[in-house]
Protein backbone atom coordinates (compact mmCIF):
# COMPACT_ATOMS: atom_id res chain seq x y z
CA UNK A 1 0.00 0.00 0.00
CA UNK A 2 0.81 3.75 -0.57
CA UNK A 3 -0.41 6.90 0.05
CA UNK A 4 -1.32 8.64 -3.55
CA UNK A 5 0.83 10.99 -4.17
CA UNK A 6 0.19 14.65 -3.87
CA UNK A 7 -0.13 17.53 -6.95
CA UNK A 8 3.12 19.39 -5.10
CA UNK A 9 4.90 16.57 -3.36
CA UNK A 10 8.20 15.84 -4.90
CA UNK A 11 7.71 13.19 -8.00
CA UNK A 12 9.00 9.61 -7.12
CA UNK A 13 11.47 9.63 -10.30
CA UNK A 14 14.09 11.54 -7.94
CA UNK A 15 13.87 14.77 -10.38
CA UNK A 16 13.07 17.06 -7.06
CA UNK A 17 10.33 18.68 -9.28
CA UNK A 18 6.96 18.84 -7.84
CA UNK A 19 4.97 16.06 -8.84
CA UNK A 20 2.07 17.74 -10.99
CA UNK A 21 5.20 19.67 -12.95
CA UNK A 22 7.08 16.33 -13.63
CA UNK A 23 5.38 12.24 -14.20
CA UNK A 24 1.19 13.47 -13.15
CA UNK A 25 0.86 13.31 -17.26
CA UNK A 26 2.68 10.52 -17.52
CA UNK A 27 1.65 8.25 -14.98
CA UNK A 28 -1.95 9.44 -16.08
CA UNK A 29 -1.24 7.96 -19.58
CA UNK A 30 -0.37 4.96 -18.00
CA UNK A 31 -3.67 4.70 -15.90
CA UNK A 32 -5.62 4.99 -19.31
CA UNK A 33 -3.89 2.24 -20.14
CA UNK A 34 -4.13 0.12 -17.76
CA UNK A 35 -8.05 0.93 -17.15
CA UNK A 36 -8.22 -0.51 -20.84
CA UNK A 37 -7.03 -3.53 -19.23
CA UNK A 38 -3.57 -3.36 -20.78
CA UNK A 39 0.04 -4.50 -18.55
CA UNK A 40 1.31 -1.35 -17.39
CA UNK A 41 5.34 -0.85 -16.08
CA UNK A 42 5.57 -0.43 -12.18
CA UNK A 43 7.73 2.84 -11.71
CA UNK A 44 10.42 0.43 -10.08
CA UNK A 45 11.81 -0.39 -13.63
CA UNK A 46 11.25 2.95 -15.52
CA UNK A 47 14.98 4.66 -15.16
CA UNK A 48 15.66 7.66 -13.93
CA UNK A 49 18.23 9.91 -16.59
CA UNK A 50 21.15 9.55 -14.31
CA UNK A 51 20.45 5.52 -13.98
CA UNK A 52 20.48 5.30 -17.14
CA UNK A 53 24.29 7.04 -17.33
CA UNK A 54 25.37 4.32 -15.27
CA UNK A 55 24.44 1.69 -16.91
CA UNK A 56 25.32 3.06 -20.38
CA UNK A 57 28.75 2.56 -18.47
CA UNK A 58 27.68 -0.93 -17.69
CA UNK A 59 27.33 -1.32 -21.22
CA UNK A 60 30.33 0.40 -22.50
CA UNK A 61 32.36 -2.86 -20.89
CA UNK A 62 30.02 -5.30 -22.03
CA UNK A 63 30.71 -3.60 -25.84
CA UNK A 64 34.18 -3.89 -25.11
CA UNK A 65 34.09 -7.41 -23.99
CA UNK A 66 32.26 -8.77 -27.16
CA UNK A 67 34.49 -6.48 -29.27
CA UNK A 68 37.77 -8.58 -27.95
CA UNK A 69 36.17 -11.82 -28.11
CA UNK A 70 34.94 -10.88 -31.71
CA UNK A 71 39.13 -10.13 -32.80
CA UNK A 72 40.24 -13.66 -31.03
CA UNK A 73 37.32 -15.88 -31.50
CA UNK A 74 38.75 -18.96 -33.93
CA UNK A 75 38.55 -22.46 -34.82
CA UNK A 76 41.17 -24.40 -32.55
CA UNK A 77 40.31 -22.11 -29.39
CA UNK A 78 38.51 -23.69 -26.74
CA UNK A 79 35.51 -22.28 -25.59
CA UNK A 80 36.91 -21.75 -21.90
CA UNK A 81 39.53 -19.76 -24.02
CA UNK A 82 36.52 -17.61 -24.45
CA UNK A 83 35.70 -17.15 -21.23
CA UNK A 84 39.21 -16.29 -19.69
CA UNK A 85 39.19 -13.49 -22.44
CA UNK A 86 35.67 -12.26 -21.02
CA UNK A 87 37.01 -13.07 -17.48
CA UNK A 88 39.99 -10.90 -17.90
CA UNK A 89 38.64 -7.77 -20.55
CA UNK A 90 35.74 -7.70 -17.36
CA UNK A 91 37.76 -7.44 -14.72
CA UNK A 92 40.08 -5.12 -16.19
CA UNK A 93 37.67 -2.56 -17.25
CA UNK A 94 36.66 -2.70 -13.61
CA UNK A 95 33.95 -4.64 -13.54
CA UNK A 96 32.47 -8.72 -12.77
CA UNK A 97 31.04 -10.81 -15.32
CA UNK A 98 27.21 -11.56 -13.93
CA UNK A 99 26.36 -14.77 -15.12
CA UNK A 100 29.55 -15.98 -12.34
CA UNK A 101 27.88 -17.79 -10.11
CA UNK A 102 24.39 -16.60 -11.48
CA UNK A 103 22.09 -19.06 -9.87
CA UNK A 104 25.20 -21.16 -9.83
CA UNK A 105 26.37 -20.96 -13.44
CA UNK A 106 29.88 -21.97 -12.98
CA UNK A 107 31.27 -19.34 -15.77
CA UNK A 108 31.81 -15.60 -16.86
CA UNK A 109 29.69 -15.74 -20.16
CA UNK A 110 27.63 -18.47 -21.98
CA UNK A 111 29.03 -19.72 -25.08
CA UNK A 112 26.38 -21.84 -27.11
CA UNK A 113 27.00 -23.84 -30.23
CA UNK A 114 25.36 -24.82 -33.57
CA UNK A 115 22.32 -26.73 -31.54
CA UNK A 116 22.49 -25.63 -28.15
CA UNK A 117 19.92 -22.45 -28.11
CA UNK A 118 21.66 -21.15 -25.24
CA UNK A 119 23.15 -21.38 -21.60
CA UNK A 120 26.24 -23.26 -22.93
CA UNK A 121 28.85 -23.34 -20.20
CA UNK A 122 32.29 -22.81 -21.54
CA UNK A 123 34.63 -25.89 -21.54
CA UNK A 124 38.51 -27.16 -22.10
CA UNK A 125 36.66 -30.13 -23.69
CA UNK A 126 34.58 -27.92 -26.42
CA UNK A 127 36.74 -26.94 -29.26
CA UNK A 128 35.43 -24.74 -31.45
CA UNK A 129 35.42 -25.99 -34.88
CA UNK A 130 35.43 -24.73 -38.76
CA UNK A 131 31.77 -24.83 -39.40
CA UNK A 132 30.45 -23.88 -36.20
CA UNK A 133 27.80 -21.15 -35.45
CA UNK A 134 28.28 -19.80 -31.65
CA UNK A 135 26.58 -17.53 -29.99
CA UNK A 136 28.68 -15.31 -26.93
CA UNK A 137 26.15 -13.85 -24.31
CA UNK A 138 28.31 -11.70 -22.10
CA UNK A 139 26.61 -9.87 -19.31
CA UNK A 140 28.29 -7.28 -16.73
CA UNK A 141 27.79 -5.64 -13.31
CA UNK A 142 30.07 -2.45 -13.62
CA UNK A 143 29.22 -0.73 -9.95
CA UNK A 144 25.86 -2.46 -9.18
CA UNK A 145 24.15 -1.45 -13.03
CA UNK A 146 23.76 -4.41 -15.60
CA UNK A 147 24.16 -4.61 -19.01
CA UNK A 148 23.69 -8.09 -21.38
CA UNK A 149 23.71 -8.43 -25.19
CA UNK A 150 25.35 -11.26 -27.16
CA UNK A 151 25.77 -12.08 -30.72
CA UNK A 152 27.14 -14.66 -33.09
CA UNK A 153 30.51 -15.83 -34.55
CA UNK A 154 30.36 -18.03 -37.80
CA UNK A 155 33.23 -20.31 -38.15
CA UNK A 156 35.38 -20.47 -41.07
CA UNK A 157 33.43 -21.89 -43.74
CA UNK A 158 29.84 -22.50 -42.65
CA UNK A 159 27.18 -24.04 -44.06
CA UNK A 160 25.17 -21.29 -46.65
CA UNK A 161 22.29 -23.09 -44.57
CA UNK A 162 23.59 -22.19 -41.18
CA UNK A 163 24.64 -18.51 -42.53
CA UNK A 164 20.92 -17.90 -43.62
CA UNK A 165 19.96 -19.02 -39.75
CA UNK A 166 22.40 -16.35 -38.26
CA UNK A 167 21.75 -13.70 -41.09
CA UNK A 168 17.71 -14.23 -40.54
CA UNK A 169 18.13 -14.06 -36.80
CA UNK A 170 20.18 -10.72 -36.75
CA UNK A 171 17.52 -9.34 -38.99
CA UNK A 172 14.84 -10.28 -36.71
CA UNK A 173 16.36 -8.39 -33.94
CA UNK A 174 16.96 -5.15 -36.23
CA UNK A 175 13.31 -5.44 -37.58
CA UNK A 176 11.44 -5.96 -34.09
CA UNK A 177 13.97 -2.77 -32.84
CA UNK A 178 12.33 -0.31 -35.13
CA UNK A 179 8.95 -1.40 -33.59
CA UNK A 180 9.94 -0.05 -30.36
CA UNK A 181 8.63 3.52 -29.42
CA UNK A 182 6.47 4.76 -25.86
CA UNK A 183 3.08 4.12 -26.06
CA UNK A 184 3.51 0.94 -27.79
CA UNK A 185 3.18 -2.92 -26.84
CA UNK A 186 6.04 -5.43 -26.25
CA UNK A 187 4.08 -7.78 -28.86
CA UNK A 188 4.37 -5.29 -31.75
CA UNK A 189 7.96 -5.59 -31.60
CA UNK A 190 7.51 -9.20 -31.05
CA UNK A 191 5.26 -9.92 -33.89
CA UNK A 192 7.46 -8.85 -36.38
CA UNK A 193 10.03 -10.43 -34.78
CA UNK A 194 8.85 -14.07 -35.17
CA UNK A 195 7.19 -13.02 -38.59
CA UNK A 196 10.89 -12.74 -40.34
CA UNK A 197 11.44 -15.97 -38.29
CA UNK A 198 8.64 -17.99 -39.63
CA UNK A 199 8.93 -16.09 -43.24
CA UNK A 200 11.71 -17.79 -43.57
CA UNK A 201 10.48 -21.03 -42.54
CA UNK A 202 12.15 -21.03 -39.10
CA UNK A 203 10.64 -21.24 -35.75
CA UNK A 204 11.50 -18.81 -32.43
CA UNK A 205 11.73 -20.70 -29.25
CA UNK A 206 8.69 -19.61 -26.89
CA UNK A 207 9.86 -20.69 -23.08
CA UNK A 208 12.71 -18.82 -23.14
CA UNK A 209 12.44 -15.11 -23.37
CA UNK A 210 13.82 -11.57 -22.87
CA UNK A 211 13.64 -9.24 -19.57
CA UNK A 212 13.89 -6.23 -18.63
CA UNK A 213 17.71 -5.29 -17.19
CA UNK A 214 19.59 -2.19 -15.60
CA UNK A 215 19.28 -2.51 -11.95
CA UNK A 216 19.26 -6.04 -12.01
CA UNK A 217 20.26 -8.83 -14.22
CA UNK A 218 16.61 -9.91 -14.82
CA UNK A 219 13.77 -7.27 -14.03
CA UNK A 220 10.20 -6.87 -15.34
CA UNK A 221 9.42 -7.26 -18.14
CA UNK A 222 9.21 -10.90 -19.10
CA UNK A 223 9.54 -10.28 -22.92
CA UNK A 224 8.28 -12.61 -25.67
CA UNK A 225 9.21 -12.95 -29.07
CA UNK A 226 5.97 -14.84 -29.88
CA UNK A 227 3.19 -12.48 -28.62
CA UNK A 228 1.27 -10.47 -31.18
CA UNK A 229 0.49 -6.84 -31.54
CA UNK A 230 -1.44 -4.84 -28.81
CA UNK A 231 -0.45 -7.76 -26.12
CA UNK A 232 2.36 -7.90 -23.52
CA UNK A 233 3.57 -4.34 -21.66
CA UNK A 234 3.26 -1.20 -22.44
CA UNK A 235 6.58 0.96 -23.16
CA UNK A 236 7.06 3.77 -21.78
CA UNK A 237 10.09 6.10 -22.07
CA UNK A 238 12.73 5.07 -19.40
CA UNK A 239 12.55 1.33 -19.58
CA UNK A 240 15.19 -1.56 -20.70
CA UNK A 241 15.17 -4.63 -22.13
CA UNK A 242 16.73 -7.12 -24.23
CA UNK A 243 15.54 -8.37 -27.53
CA UNK A 244 17.23 -12.07 -27.75
CA UNK A 245 15.20 -14.20 -29.80
CA UNK A 246 16.14 -17.85 -30.39
CA UNK A 247 15.36 -18.90 -33.73
CA UNK A 248 15.24 -22.29 -34.56
CA UNK A 249 16.13 -24.03 -37.78
CA UNK A 250 13.63 -27.00 -37.13
CA UNK A 251 11.69 -27.58 -33.60
CA UNK A 252 10.81 -24.75 -31.37
CA UNK A 253 10.96 -27.85 -28.50
CA UNK A 254 14.15 -28.05 -26.80
CA UNK A 255 15.77 -30.31 -23.79
CA UNK A 256 18.10 -28.93 -20.79
CA UNK A 257 21.02 -30.41 -20.27
CA UNK A 258 19.96 -33.16 -17.14
CA UNK A 259 23.87 -33.39 -15.65
CA UNK A 260 24.99 -29.53 -15.66
CA UNK A 261 21.26 -28.23 -15.69
CA UNK A 262 21.94 -25.48 -17.76
CA UNK A 263 22.35 -26.40 -21.71
CA UNK A 264 19.48 -25.63 -23.55
CA UNK A 265 19.70 -28.01 -27.05
CA UNK A 266 17.28 -28.30 -29.42
CA UNK A 267 15.48 -31.66 -29.46
CA UNK A 268 15.60 -32.11 -32.96
CA UNK A 269 19.19 -31.16 -33.09
CA UNK A 270 18.84 -28.37 -35.68
CA UNK A 271 21.46 -25.61 -35.25
CA UNK A 272 19.64 -22.51 -33.68
CA UNK A 273 20.97 -18.90 -33.27
CA UNK A 274 20.65 -15.46 -31.06
CA UNK A 275 21.61 -12.03 -31.16
CA UNK A 276 20.63 -9.74 -28.36
CA UNK A 277 20.36 -6.50 -27.95
CA UNK A 278 19.75 -4.13 -24.99
CA UNK A 279 17.47 -1.22 -25.95
CA UNK A 280 15.90 1.49 -23.92
CA UNK A 281 12.95 3.52 -24.43
CA UNK A 282 13.70 7.24 -25.15
CA UNK A 283 10.47 9.60 -25.46
CA UNK A 284 10.09 9.47 -28.66
CA UNK A 285 11.64 5.92 -29.93
CA UNK A 286 14.42 3.72 -28.58
CA UNK A 287 18.73 3.87 -27.89
CA UNK A 288 20.05 0.93 -28.35
CA UNK A 289 22.91 0.37 -25.02
CA UNK A 290 24.25 -3.27 -25.69
CA UNK A 291 24.74 -4.67 -28.54
N1 LIG B 1 22.72 -13.63 -20.61
C1 LIG B 1 21.58 -14.48 -20.41
C2 LIG B 1 20.34 -13.67 -20.74
O1 LIG B 1 20.28 -13.11 -21.75
C3 LIG B 1 21.48 -14.95 -19.02
C4 LIG B 1 22.38 -16.02 -18.74
S1 LIG B 1 22.19 -16.50 -17.12
C5 LIG B 1 23.54 -17.44 -16.92
O2 LIG B 1 19.41 -13.54 -20.00
F1 LIG B 1 23.60 -17.72 -15.68
F2 LIG B 1 23.43 -18.49 -17.67
F3 LIG B 1 24.58 -16.75 -17.29
CO1 LIG C 1 19.47 -11.39 -21.68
Amino acid sequence: MSRKIGRNDPCWCGSGKKYKKCHEEFDSRISYFASLGHEVPDHSIIKTPAQIERIKESCKINIAVLDLVAEKIQAGMTTEEIDRIVYDKTTEMGGIPAPLNYEGFPKSVCTSINEVVCHGIPSDKVVIKDGDIINVDASTIYNGYFSDSSRMFCIGNVSDEKKKLVQVTKECVEKGLEMVKPWTFLGDMAQVVHEHAEKNGYKVVREIGGHGVGLEFHEDPWVSYVSNAGEEMLLVPGMIFTIEPMVNMGTDKFIVDKNDGWTVSTKDKLPSAQWEIMVLVTEDGHEVLSY
